[in-house]
């Protein structure tokens, strides 16, 4: 299987890390729980540590069994796989899982991101360049632009690309009919997608944030890949610490085999994995300075709220979009944050991670001391 990658974005399409406000507290420690990849994470190296088949691949029992049966069901048929929408919060695996099915299906997967088909050649000459049975994998797909989206209606359903030659009165319309590929579409934010273009993908299907335990799993397996030794209880306390998310995990990782190396023994134990990650200010939990920053002031300044997520966006110095698409879906996950129609709501768990009294615990506390 070749994986053939058309040009990247020049810019970085993450939402707004770069976007602090830099009137705003900066956190001291470097991004290591951002979810988005780094330029070095995008590289070789890091491709060679990504699972190649799905016999490999840790976690999203549910979704791997869903696109197993899709894959032998084609192949038993001589079929193509239905165009596949895959959404989640980023560092999930998304582009991964594309490579993986291209994998089992025996195909090339061409890989792209939205940003890069600004101009209608772009994503046109990606098109013409694919073979029967491909992958076509965009990732981002919610930023195409209008242009890019009207010409992937007809390549999407009829296999046909709509050619316009020369302009005003004199132009004409010429159609070449494409191979059948399958498109799969990632993104993070599915309702940011228009609605014909959501229409057009026969399976629409959501990565979940990982257990401790599948991360564990896939730390240990990174760490045989590398060459580290780690004992499971090390790999566990790295799992924990990592928002759920194999990106963050493998970074971690790597950032903890340093500290083993060069201040312990060499293997990370619980002991070194605890001591390096709050050496690099990683919580317990994996939340960040953002995230108690948002649970602090929900709780501090608007009681436990609902607090709007503009104030929120204010007091921590991140857009919208990334409170949205990166911190609140963790929050969320892990209990701490509730998304009410009046706004954010921080949780008992959170207050007690906080080292806070819960409302309810001060309330008995008075009641008990008014008897
Ligand atoms: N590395 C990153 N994600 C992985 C996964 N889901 N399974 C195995 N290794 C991984």
């Amino acid at each position: 299987m070749a994986i053939i990658s058309s040009k990247q974005p020049s810019e970085p399409s993450k939402p707004a890390k770069q976007q602090k406000n830099k009137s705003q507290p900066q956190p001291v420690a470097e991004d290591l729980l951002q979810p988005q990849a780094t330029v070095e994470e995008q590289g070789k190296q890091e491709q060679s540590l990504r699972p190649h088949t799905f016999a490999d691949y840790i976690g999203q029992k549910d979704l791997k069994e869903v696109l197993t049966i899709s894959i032998q069901a084609a192949k038993a048929r001589g079929e193509t796989l239905d165009h596949l929408l895959l959404y989640g919060p980023p560092g999930l695996g998304k582009t991964t899982m594309a490579l993986i099915l291209a994998g089992e299906m025996g195909v090339d997967c061409k890989i792209t991101s939205a940003p890069a088909l600004e101009r209608p050649r772009d994503i046109m000459g990606l098109l013409v360049s694919l073979k029967p049975g491909d992958i076509l994998f965009i990732d981002e797909i919610h930023r195409l632009s209008r242009m890019a989206e009207e010409i992937l209606y007809p390549a999407m359903e009829d296999y046909r690309l709509d050619i316009t030659i020369g302009k005003g009165a004199s132009a004409k319309t010429r159609s070449i009919t494409l191979p059948k590929y399958t498109l799969v579409g990632a993104t993070t934010r599915a309702g940011a997608l228009s609605s014909p273009l959501r229409d057009r993908f026969g399976s629409v299907q959501r990565l979940r944030f990982y257990e401790p335990e599948e991360l564990r799993q896939i730390v240990l397996r990174t760490a045989e890949l590398l060459q580290t030794p780690i004992s499971d209880d090390g790999a566990l306390e790295l799992a924990k610490r990592s928002r759920g998310t194999p990106r963050i995990a493998n970074r971690l990782l790597k950032r903890v085999r340093d500290y083993a190396e060069v201040k312990a023994a060499g293997t990370i134990t619980q002991d070194v994995a605890a001591t390096a990650l709050e050496l690099y200010q990683v919580d317990p939990c994996g939340l960040d300075w953002t995230d108690r920053k948002m649970l602090s002031v929900t709780i501090e300044q608007f009681n436990g709220g609902p607090v709007g997520i503009e104030t929120l966006a204010a007091a921590t110095g991140e857009d919208i979009q990334t409170i949205e698409e990166v911190y609140e879906p963790y929050l969320m996950q892990i209990g701490y944050l509730q998304r009410t129609p009046r706004g954010r709501v921080a949780t008992t768990a959170a207050y007690k991670h906080l080292g806070l009294k819960p409302p309810n615990e001060q309330l008995s506390l008075l009641s008990q001391s008014d008897l």
